[in-house]
């Protein structure tokens, strides 16, 4: 197995080295806006099916990359199969998002939770990076993911999607050691988990803390970022050699930049909210950026998502140190021509910026 990829501009830009192009890849890139990947989901029978098969899990990784000419491929999964492996129950119902079985509601619930063996518990995740790996052949490199313990934890004690969080910030309010307790676990499954991804074979790691932005700055410091620092501090980051960047994406996190750049990531996620030229003066060029078209900018016709990509590169500006992405996940009702849009503009637009 080869470490370093044929096509290693993601990897060059996440450490902030020189490019001939933006590297791009999308949020989602394999999902249901896909007809192949509906395909492969029906024949799986659900969603979790899907994931928990690694033959079929590498083949939807391996989809938009038929289509589509990505600098990226990234690990089919879900966030939700940490609490899938400490045995709380997760189902998709159509329609409807994520169902944790059984909530993690009080201080007995904590303490019950294992720490799972990621090689034992979530060896089809394993086993499907070691496959997409293979059928890759170095043509660029794999992404792994997980998700924030904040985010985790909010699916953990809500049952499930939340609107305004009201369980979590209760638990947050009244039992704070038991919130903490709660997070500091998945801190250390999570770490054990990317951990394994990385030896596995992912050259790249991403932590999603999709519901960060819902917290007071007091409480993201606390609650969400310092778990993401001790993730950050027990990564294997450096295996054999090889460097593997990390990717943090506090979603409506573009008050905090500066501080999550701080925690010792080499790159920061950056939604559509931020500007990123803004973003790149908050960090003072400490870290690489990813973003951030609106996902719903892909409805527009491609003339119009044209002018979209060459905004985003400009704002960026030149020089290396960005990663062409949404900011955040592709939609379901996308057409998948306006996406090869956004990416052939993306190729055509950006070799200016590197010169
Ligand atoms: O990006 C990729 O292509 C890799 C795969 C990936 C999925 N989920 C597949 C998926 C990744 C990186 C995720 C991360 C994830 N999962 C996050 C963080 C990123 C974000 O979007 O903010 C979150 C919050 C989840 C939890 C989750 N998974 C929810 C809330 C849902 C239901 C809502 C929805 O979008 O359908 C899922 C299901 C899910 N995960 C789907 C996919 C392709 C759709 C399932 C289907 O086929 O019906």
């Amino acid at each position: 197995m080869s470490t370093q990829p044929g096509n290693d501009r993601l990897l060059r830009a996440l450490l902030r080295e020189p490019v001939d192009r933006t590297p791009v890849w999308i949020m989602r890139q394999a999902g249901r806006y896909l007809p192949e990947y509906r395909a492969t989901r029906a024949k799986a029978g659900s969603f979790m099916a899907l994931c928990t098969n690694p033959e079929l899990a590498c083949e939807v990784t391996l989809q938009p990359l038929a289509r589509f000419p990505l600098d990226a491929a990234i690990l089919f999964s879900d966030i939700l199969v940490i609490p899938h492996a400490m045995g709380r129950g997760l189902g998709f119902e159509e329609g409807e998002g994520p169902r944790i079985a059984r909530p993690v509601r009080n201080e007995a619930d904590v303490g019950s939770l294992p720490v799972p063996d990621p090689d034992d518990k979530l060896r089809f995740v394993l086993d499907a990076i070691r496959l997409i790996r293979r059928e890759l052949a170095g043509r660029v490199p794999l992404i792994g993911f997980a998700g924030s313990p904040w985010t985790v934890a909010t699916y953990m004690v809500e049952g499930g999607s939340s609107r305004d969080f009201v369980r979590i910030k209760g638990m947050l309010q009244a039992e704070p050691r038991t919130l903490h307790a709660l997070l500091d676990k998945l801190a250390r499954a999570t770490t054990a988990y990317l951990n394994a991804q990385i030896a596995a074979g992912v050259q790249v790691v991403m932590i999603f803390d999709t519901w960060g932005g819902a917290l007071a700055t007091p409480d993201y410091l606390e609650f969400s970022l310092s778990y993401m620092q001790q993730i950050l501090a027990g990564l294997a980051r450096e295996p054999e050699g090889r460097r593997v960047p990390v990717i943090l994406f506090t979603k409506g996190g573009g008050i905090w930049l500066t501080r999550m750049a701080a925690a010792g990531a080499d790159a920061l996620g950056i939604d559509s909210a931020t500007e990123l030229s803004d973003a790149r003066r908050a960090t003072g060029d400490r870290v690489a950026l990813q973003g951030n078209l609106d996902p719903s900018l892909l409805h527009e016709p491609p003339e119009r998502i044209r002018n979209e990509v060459a905004r985003v590169l400009e704002s960026y500006g030149r020089g290396p140190g960005h990663v062409f992405n949404l900011g955040h996940g592709v939609m379901p009702a996308t057409n998948p021509e306006h996406v090869a849009a956004m990416i052939a503009a993306v190729h055509e637009l950006s070799p200016q910026y590197h010169r």
